[in-house]
């Protein structure tokens, strides 16, 4: 199947990053989100990152003038409805993910295909709001999506084989990797990520080392480009919070389970730098 035209549902940090990379690699590509503030947040942070491959050469005038003629900014659900491929990258909640489902699904052409970019929600449970479980995949993209490489596509039980292939190779046509994993909390990456972040911040409730030399210690000595908190600040804190809180209650094993800090962090809206704090100051 060719895909032509992508719809991104929702334009935060995830949503406007994946409408950036599809309009850049070529996509005429429609981002909704569901009101015009939060739309015109979405759309000044794609232009920052526009400004900013330009100011360093990964891009020319010509490239950033022609990926935000491809843009297409919107409030309503409506104006998805011709696209081949609609990636929903809503707020890590599976009741407003649902919802938002139920209401695409009879908007869109019965070939479109559904990707969602949960991270750790079921896939399985998404698509039988729907009248398309063969044509409903995950795609996991990377924060920042323009600068990470790695997709993950994730299949269910009865995810078609076409739809599969057409996945791995919008995965590819956006300059990505794509691994394959099947539709478990987490998949590959935030299963084996999570415990580790969780684990950094139980060091630090210990009183093992300053956040700044557990940081240093994971970035020097295991070459990771950034040390836990840092990566937490960037991921944000809620959304570590709402990751680990369903991987636990899948797995009940205590390795998900998030500590108490970052429990009264989120609670105390130092949420990493999306809100100009958490771990550090921005
Ligand atoms: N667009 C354009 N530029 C951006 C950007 C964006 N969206 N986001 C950051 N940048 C820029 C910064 O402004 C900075 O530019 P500056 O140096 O001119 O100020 C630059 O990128 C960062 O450059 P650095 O020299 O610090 O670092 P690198 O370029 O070598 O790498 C990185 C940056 C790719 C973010 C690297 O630090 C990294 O790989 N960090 C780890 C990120 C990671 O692990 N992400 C996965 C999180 S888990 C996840 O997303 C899953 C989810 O489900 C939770």
């Amino acid at each position: 199947m060719q895909i032509k035209k992508v719809g991104v549902v929702g334009c935060g940090l995830m949503g406007s990053g994946i409408a950036q990379v599809s309009a850049s690699f070529g996509y005429d590509t429609v981002v909704r989100e569901v009101s015009q503030e939060l739309l015109q947040k979405g759309l000044e942070s794609i232009r920052n990152s526009l400004e900013k491959f330009l100011q360093k050469g990964k891009v020319t005038e010509a490239d950033r003038a022609a990926t935000l003629n491809r843009l297409q900014g919107t409030t309503r659900l409506e104006d998805l409805a011709g696209c081949d491929l609609v990636i929903e990258a809503v707020t890590e909640n599976l009741e407003v993910k649902k919802e938002t489902y139920v209401r695409l699904d009879p908007l869109c052409d019965r070939e479109t295909i559904f990707a969602s970019n949960t991270s750790s929600l079921s896939i399985t449970e998404m698509m039988m709001t729907t009248q398309r479980p063969d044509r409903f995949i995950g795609l996991h993209f990377f924060n920042p999506v323009p600068l990470m490489a790695l997709v993950e596509v994730v299949s269910t039980l009865v995810t078609s084989d076409e739809v599969k292939r057409t996945a791995v190779q919008f995965a590819k046509s956006l300059g990505k990797t794509p691994v394959l994993a099947s539709d478990r909390p987490g998949f590959i990456v935030n299963r084996l990520l999570v415990p580790y972040l969780l684990d950094a911040i139980r060091a630090l409730e210990e009183g093992l080392g300053t956040l700044e030399d557990i940081d240093q210690g994971m970035k020097l000595g295991c070459g990771h480009p950034m040390g836990p908190f840092t990566l937490l600040d960037l991921v944000g804190l809620d959304t570590t919070y709402f990751i680990a809180n369903i991987m636990f209650e899948e797995f009940k094993e205590k390795r998900f389970a998030p500590p108490p800090l970052l429990k009264r962090m989120v609670l105390a809206g130092r949420l990493g730098r999306k809100s100009g704090i958490g771990f550090y100051k921005y």
